[in-house]
């Protein structure tokens, strides 16, 4: 299957960067949507294939179902999923659903990879609450490769607590994933890591380079998937109006804020809805990254006017873990251990129990920050100590990714309670990841 490609040829005009001094110009491209898949039974197949980056530029790409991103799996909590991967790629791959709770056999760790040509069935009931969650390759070595050259797509669950709320939806929900990467003289892209990570020279959003997305004066609520390998992005809007954070990588917060502005690290989600209503037709505002001083997506206000009665606030009850039974100390060294050790797909690193609420401490002198992500259970974030010193309200409710920067020690209770069986916990930093950041352990 081919992708579909942008027919918007893009549009020339004047940058609307307020720290550019020259009148520079710049051409911007329609943002792609990834289409939906919203049956239960479906496949995935990974190929190398060509994706428009913008304005007809083809690039050599890996792709999900001939798309970059892959497309966005939209499920509703108890669906069963049935799901047949198939891999087309000229190396090994495997599919591991981010944020999902599901068995061992369903989870797609470097263990179970596939060679070319060949398949792997899922069978699974979302057990999850409404979230973005995301699906992306797990083998060893060559996570950050495959995820860099395409193979990366959202999955948002939904569920009856959200639909209630009744947040906006069909074109008034957009699903975000942002991400860096480098290109060649020929438009394809390159990956050139290091040890320490990668980072590449333009971000992409959705796969569109220097995108735009026409909005009506209405309330969105975008779906935003930071898909880096390593790059941490610090996200704002240019009118200094504010995301109202309602939810990020486990669904809804216990409540809803203003942020103008939210950094945060790969892997990690973010669920907000900004409001265009007060803006006249034909404004323009820009989703920066404050870190890089990048434009990553423009906003084109329309004249026209959509009411809006869903809400501006949100509150969701979460149950607090409390009681710990054990604390574990994870050290995430330099780039390539946890407390000492490289990772050994055959190797259990340390066994827990099921059910029982433990409180895990993630600690680094160095080589930060390291997004330290858990399979198999979200975790509630208590605390930061060092470092910056504090948990940042997109780090309340449920998380499955937390960002430990240099010296900073972050304490999180996790509880096991959905299945037995072999999960990991590592670096989400790819390249980190790569280098053997990463460990498996044992729920009894
Ligand atoms: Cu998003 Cu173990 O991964
Ligand atoms: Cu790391």
């Amino acid at each position: 299957m081919m992708i579909s490609c942008q027919k918007d040829l893009g549009t020339t005009e004047q940058a609307v960067n307020q720290t550019a001094i020259s009148d520079a110009t710049i051409t911007r491209y329609l943002l792609f949507i990834p289409p939906t898949i919203t049956t239960s039974n479906f496949t995935l197949t990974t190929s190398p294939g060509t994706h428009d980056l913008g304005g007809g530029a083809f690039t050599n790409v890996w792709q999900y179902n001939g798309s970059m991103p892959g497309p966005t799996i939209v499920a509703k909590k108890g669906d069963v999923i049935s799901a047949i991967y198939k891999n087309n790629l000229p190396e090994p791959s495997i599919i591991h659903w981010h944020g999902m709770l599901v068995s061992h056999a369903n989870d797609g760790q470097p263990s179970q990879v596939i060679p070319t040509g060949s398949t792997y069935s899922y069978n699974f009931p979302i057990i999850n609450r409404a979230a973005l969650n995301w699906y992306h390759p797990h083998p060893h070595m060559v996570i950050g490769e495959q995820v860099y050259n395409g193979l990366a797509g959202a999955f948002i669950i939904r569920d009856a607590e959200e639909a209630a709320l009744n947040l906006p939806s069909g074109k008034y929900e957009v699903p975000l994933v942002i991400r860096d990467a480098s290109i060649d003289q020929y438009g394809n892209l390159i990956y050139k890591p290091t040890g320490g990570g990668f980072f590449g020279k333009l971000p992409l959003v959705n796969g569109t380079k220097a995108p735009y997305l026409k909005v009506d004066r209405a309330v969105y609520r975008f779906r935003v998937l930071i898909g880096s390998t390593s790059r941490i992005f610090n996200l704002a809007l240019s009118n200094g109006a504010p995301f109202i954070l309602i939810g990020n990588d486990g669904g809804l917060l216990p409540s809803s804020s203003n942020q103008t502005t939210i950094e945060v690290s790969p892997a990690e989600r973010l669920d907000v809805l900004v409001d265009f209503r007060q803006l006249a037709g034909g404004t323009k505002v820009m989703l920066k990254d404050l870190n890089s001083g990048w434009d990553l997506l423009q906003f084109r206000v329309s004249s026209t006017s959509v009411a809006y009665s869903g809400p501006l606030t949100t509150s969701s009850s979460i149950q607090q873990l409390t009681n710990p039974v054990t604390t574990r100390f994870f050290s995430f060294d330099g780039m390539s251990k946890i407390n000492g050790k490289v990772y050994d797909v055959n190797r259990i690193d340390f066994r827990v129990p099921f059910g029982r609420t433990e409180l895990w401490q993630f600690k680094t002198n160095g080589n930060g920050p390291h997004p330290v992500h858990v399979h198999g259970a979200s975790f509630q974030v208590v605390s930061r100590t060092g470092g910056r010193g504090k948990v940042y309200p997109w780090e309340a409710g449920w998380k499955d990714v937390v960002m430990v920067n240099d010296f900073e020690t972050v304490s999180v209770l996790i509880r096991f309670d959905s299945y037995r069986g072999v999960y990991l916990l590592h670096c989400h930093k790819l390249e980190h990841e790569d280098n053997g950041m990463m460990a498996n352990f044992e729920v009894y």
